[in-house]
């Protein structure tokens, strides 16, 4: 059966001896329902949505989480997947409240962590920042470094297949999973951790649920690759006089310390004056119409800071920078990229806005943004531009803050009108409408209407083998063909 929608048990009867049934097997404590179900549970971080459903289970192992599978299949209820709440585009947030929600956070055992074989075994609801405090220990880091990695837990950065400002170097977060351990719908647990680095026995059906968003299952542990500690930096605060530019630094940089570059971040003029909004102190040291903030950082010891002073020199005589400043200290450094993240969080502190996670080639990065700003400013006046992101990824976060006083509802309406606008901008050019933070449900729809056909038939005939009743996480990643016209 294809459908969208979880199919509800009959009556409330059903659905309270199933909450019975759950909190005598897992627990009452495991078993939130009523008022105790507020705050994260039904809204991610960018409140963009507020989710409802029949109760929030907490378990504490894998067989419990097995277990929920199991008496939910057996009553016909959805399940939707919860881990940090840092989510961006609605995965974890469900309007109709037919579905119970299975927070991972108690999932928290670091199973072990192997530093011969450089291989770390987590479960789903490990905190990022816990992760790599425990890997420091052992000289190691898992490479993969985003703005919420004090929340944001390996289950979701897996589901979500997260991306960050070290996939310039490093790739995404699919590109460390080793090995997978998973539940199905049927409370079946399948595993495909084996800790070895190479093992061809045939595809592991598994690596469907790296960047699935639960769609296929529930991620109950990871195995992950990991890196010796980048124990050397440098980082630069650098100002362009345009995206051209900062696009020519770039591949002046990329193509003298490449394997050295792991951060090449990009934001417009117009974004600094949001990080004020978190902290006042939060000034760029200079102006400028781009500003780029770069990472240098090596396992081997090499005078980093020398090299990104002379490449900063060069391209100062090339005209490909105004400006530039070394950072002198880990604070200074830290400071800068406070700027870069203090971004993010004014927005969200400014109120409702249209936010984009859009991807073109590199070479278009610039052809991309003059596009979206040529259009904000000639059809939408009064609203304010944003391009941040990360520029070696060709990943550009392009956002509309409404006008000052525009009632929300007008916002709300007009926005929806320019986040159509920014897509087509960006299929026209080839790109990527997510190219980091998923699919979830604020794009379900433009994906079943953009995909090739045969290529989301396939998609969900493999979803089908996973889920034949299309109970996990429904509405998420993949909708109903009804839904697709
Ligand atoms: C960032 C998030 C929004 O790059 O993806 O800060
Ligand atoms: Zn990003």
């Amino acid at each position: 059966m294809m459908q969208d929608t979880a199919s509800p048990p009959d009556d409330s009867t059903a659905t309270a001896s199933l909450l019975r049934q759950l909190a005598e097997e897992l627990g009452a404590a495991s078993v939130l329902t009523g008022d105790a179900i507020a705050g994260p549970y039904v809204e991610d971080w960018s409140r963009d949505r507020t989710g409802r459903c029949l109760a929030v289970l907490r378990p504490d192992s894998v067989q419990a989480v097995s277990r929920i599978c199991q008496l939910c299949a057996r009553a016909g209820v959805g399940v939707i997947p919860q881990g940090g709440h840092t989510g961006l585009v609605g995965g974890a947030q469900r309007e109709t409240a037919d579905c119970v929600v299975v927070s991972t956070a108690r999932l928290k055992a670091i199973r072990g962590i192997d530093p011969d074989n450089m291989t770390a075994t987590v479960e789903a609801g490990v905190v990022l920042q816990n992760l790599q405090v425990a890997l420091a220990g052992h000289g190691l880091e898992f490479p993969v470094s985003i703005g919420s990695q004090g929340s944001a837990q390996i289950g979701g950065l897996v589901s979500t297949n997260a991306g960050g400002v070290q996939v310039v170097r490093h790739g995404m977060t699919g590109a460390h999973v080793q090995g997978l351990e998973m539940v199905l719908a049927d409370g079946r647990v399948i595993s495909s951790i084996s800790g070895l680095h190479k093992d061809n026995r045939g595809p592991d059906p598994l690596r469907i649920a790296i960047g699935g968003e639960g769609a296929f299952g529930i991620m109950t542990a990871a195995c992950l690759r990991l890196t010796p500690s980048h124990g050397t930096t440098a980082t630069a605060y650098v100002g362009c006089d345009g995206f051209d530019a900062a696009l020519a630094l770039f591949r002046h940089v990329r193509g003298a310390v490449y394997e050295c570059l792991t951060g090449f971040e990009v934001m417009s003029a117009a974004c600094l004056p949001l990080a004020r909004l978190v902290d006042p102190n939060l000034t760029p040291p200079f102006e400028a119409a781009v500003h780029v903030l770069i990472r240098l950082s090596t396992v081997t010891r090499l005078p980093l800071t020398e090299m990104l002073e002379n490449l900063l020199a060069e391209a100062m005589e090339k005209g490909l920078a105004q400006d530039a400043v070394l950072a002198q200290s880990d604070r200074q450094a830290a400071r800068f990229w406070a700027l870069r993240e203090g971004i993010v969080e004014g927005h969200s502190k400014r109120g409702y806005h249209v936010r984009s996670d859009v991807s073109v080639r590199l070479g278009d990065v610039p052809r991309l943004v003059a596009a979206l700003e040529a259009m904000l400013a000639q059809h939408y006046p009064g609203w304010i531009s944003q391009a941040y992101g990360h520029m070696g990824d060709g990943n550009i976060h392009f956002n509309a803050l409404p006008p000052d006083g525009m009632a929300q509802d007008l916002a709300r309406e007009t926005g929806a009108g320019i986040e159509a606008r920014i897509f087509d901008i960006t299929l026209s050019l080839s790109g990527s409408f997510s190219a980091e933070h998923g699919i979830g449900r604020t794009k379900a729809g433009w994906f079943a209407r953009t995909s090739a056909p045969d290529r989301l038939d396939l998609l969900r005939r493999i979803k089908t083998a996973f889920d034949p009743d299309w109970r996990m996480n429904p509405g998420c990643l993949l909708t109903g063909p009804e839904d697709a016209a």
